[in-house]
């Protein structure tokens, strides 16, 4: 049984990528605390099925809810991709907590930003081969053309430092190009990945005008924002003193590192064990 205590937001994500939406987060609400947790020992999470993403997810769900969480953001568009823990797992848990995903927010405004109502996700194989955008996209705005692409090498270019680098430009161009070749109607690309953000000039380097690039992590914290104004009962149950801690299943020393790239800071890192 977990504890009803106030605790902090969690923020889980497979690695580094989700914390460019812990950043906005944060930015948006300074005042909460909050536990951000990379599983990077075993990331990238994007390239592996369904049963093993679901399987590490829930340990990571679990492990944030055992340090006192009331509330998880899947920060990681993959993870997010699984319905089963917030339809499953979460009421057998305790019904009381909550555990939101990145996808709902983000596809909540494309019927608002697309005028041609052809929009373009750009995400890990896993996201895409999911269709979690364009299901849930197609829920809310049946009349919209989703059209979806995987760019696998995109994570391992952020994650090794070379999102700027000329072996960049040929992944970016490529998946561009693939994208708005099967439908060139699109007019709104969705950056449905954490760690799209950082290869952002590159990509608007290469969209052709009159493309919206879509990234979704001031969108996802305005929707933090307003589902806790909607949520009373669930903001009492968050301590707010303004602190982090950052937890992490691989080397502390790494993730701080890394972590300057993605924050512009190092922060200090605590490694930790997922157990089934
Ligand atoms: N965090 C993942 C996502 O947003 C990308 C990294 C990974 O593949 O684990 O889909």
């Amino acid at each position: 049984m977990f504890s009803s205590v106030p605790g902090p937001i969690g923020i889980f994500d497979s690695g580094y990528g989700g914390l460019t939406i812990f950043d906005k987060i944060r930015a948006a609400m300074p005042g909460y605390d909050y536990i951000y947790l990379g599983d990077n020992a075993r990331s990238p999470y994007g390239t592996r099925s369904f049963e093993v993403v679901y399987r590490f997810t829930k340990q990571a769900v679990e492990t944030l809810f055992n340090e006192g969480c009331q509330l998880v953001i899947l920060a990681c568009n993959t993870a997010s991709a699984l319905r089963t823990i917030q339809q499953r797992d979460l009421p057998q848990w305790d019904p009381a907590r909550r555990v939101l995903g990145v996808i709902r927010p983000t596809v909540e405004l494309m019927d608002k930003i697309s005028k041609s109502k052809h929009v373009g996700i750009l995400g890990t194989t896993g996201t895409i081969t999911s269709d979690s955008y364009s299901l849930e996209i197609k829920k809310m705005f049946p009349h919209m053309t989703v059209t979806g692409e995987a760019c696998p090498m995109w994570v391992p270019l952020v994650e090794n430092n070379e999102f700027d680098s000329p072996g960049a430009d040929y992944f970016v161009r490529k998946h561009l190009e693939h994208i708005l070749a099967a439908d060139p109607e699109i007019d709104t690309l969705v950056l449905g990945c954490t760690h799209y953000p950082l290869l952002i000039e590159k990509i608007k380097a290469f969209l052709p005008e009159g493309i919206t690039l879509f990234s979704q992590g001031e969108y996802v914290a305005a929707s933090l924002t307003d589902y806790l104004r909607r949520h009373p009962e669930m903001d009492i149950r968050l301590t707010k003193q303004g602190n982090c801690r950052f937890l992490t299943t691989e080397s502390a020393a790494k993730f701080s590192d890394a972590a300057s790239v993605f924050l512009n800071h190092p922060v200090e890192v605590e490694q930790i064990r997922l157990v089934e």
